[in-house]
């Protein structure tokens, strides 16, 4: 069996950065040197100068980090773990779509491929959107990809009306109303804290909406003790650690609460992709350079 120690031994010799979304393993953030939200990871990979970057993720935060950084090899422990975000949202029928759009620019959630990245005007996180639409002309028209519940919170809380592809997250958009009713008659002294990914129905029912830092953020500042959380249960390992008085609360219904993509990374196959250097993330140049654009203009205004 791989031990953490296995792990950060190998790192070293590699002189290799491990990053981790918050919804890893909590054996997968405890071997992390940055365990964050998408924005802070990217942020992250864009600045190391660390020989490899094994991401614990998903395969498009990978694919973000190869962008930002392409003289380092990217590391991603298994390749199947995909964003139903991101592949529910192909490039050639975006293209297609547009066509129905021609003055139309495309802002798009980090949570897409590289190839959609390519076609973008800007990239937001759920962590920054509000504050980049913001500051958009108020008559620039646009369409969002691919999250159709997060682009319909943009919408609600800026007053504009983005155009909205028809993507959603198959974890937080299992949640609903009545999930939401039950939580909160079973814990009423609970603040109820959701990810925007999450539908508005929920989202109207929460106290708090924000990305996975800015919930912990919340959570921390709070004079609550109890708090309802409605996003991926890897996110609690660091909330328990940050907060160890308080006590969290979340459903019995598993499809809504793990995202099974996230759980692919485990210490076996992230030590393993470290001591064979595979599997490697690629990209062309050109989707590289195309790629980098958007994501750029977006850590400016972040
Ligand atoms: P955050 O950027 O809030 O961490 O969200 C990433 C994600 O995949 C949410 O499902
Ligand atoms: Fe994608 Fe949802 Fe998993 Fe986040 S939780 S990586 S949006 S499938």
């Amino acid at each position: 069996m791989i031990t953490k120690e296995d792990v950060l031994s190998l790192k070293k010799q590699k002189n290799a950065i491990i990053l981790a979304h918050y919804y890893t393993l909590p054996e997968v953030q405890e071997v992390a040197d940055f365990v964050g939200d998408s924005l802070g990871l990217s942020q992250k990979a864009a600045q190391t100068d660390a020989d490899i970057i094994l991401f614990a993720g998903v395969h498009f935060m990978a694919e973000t980090a190869k962008i930002l950084n392409p003289s380092k090899k990217v590391l991603i422990p298994d390749m199947k773990a995909g964003c139903s975000l991101a592949d529910g949202c192909d490039a050639e029928e975006l293209a297609e779509f547009m066509k129905d759009y021609p003055d139309h620019k495309i802002l798009a959630y980090i949570n897409c491929t590289a190839a959609v990245k390519t076609m973008s005007d800007i990239i937001v996180t759920s962590g920054n959107a509000l504050k980049i639409v913001n500051a958009l002309p108020a008559d620039e028209k646009i369409v969002f990809v691919p999250d159709r519940n997060l682009g319909d919170y943009i919408n609600q809380q800026t007053g504009r009306q983005m155009v909205l592809w028809h993507g959603d997250c198959c974890v937080h958009a299992r949640w609903n109303a009545s999930m939401v009713h039950e939580l909160k008659a079973k814990y009423p002294n609970a603040q109820v804290i959701a990810h925007p990914e999450c539908k508005r129905e929920v989202l109207e029912l929460s106290d708090f909406v924000g990305s996975t830092a800015a919930m912990l953020k919340y959570v921390k500042a709070s004079e609550h003790q109890e708090f309802v959380v409605i996003t991926e249960n890897g996110i609690l390992h660091e909330m328990k650690k940050q907060n160890p008085d308080k006590i969290f609360y979340s459903a019995d219904n598993q499809e809504a609460c793990i995202c099974r993509s996230m759980k692919k990374n485990n210490l076996e196959n992230i030590y393993q992709a470290l001591k064979e250097e595979t599997p490697e993330l690629i990209l062309d140049e050109e989707t590289i350079e195309k790629a980098k654009r958007p994501i750029l203009k977006m850590l400016e205004l972040s």
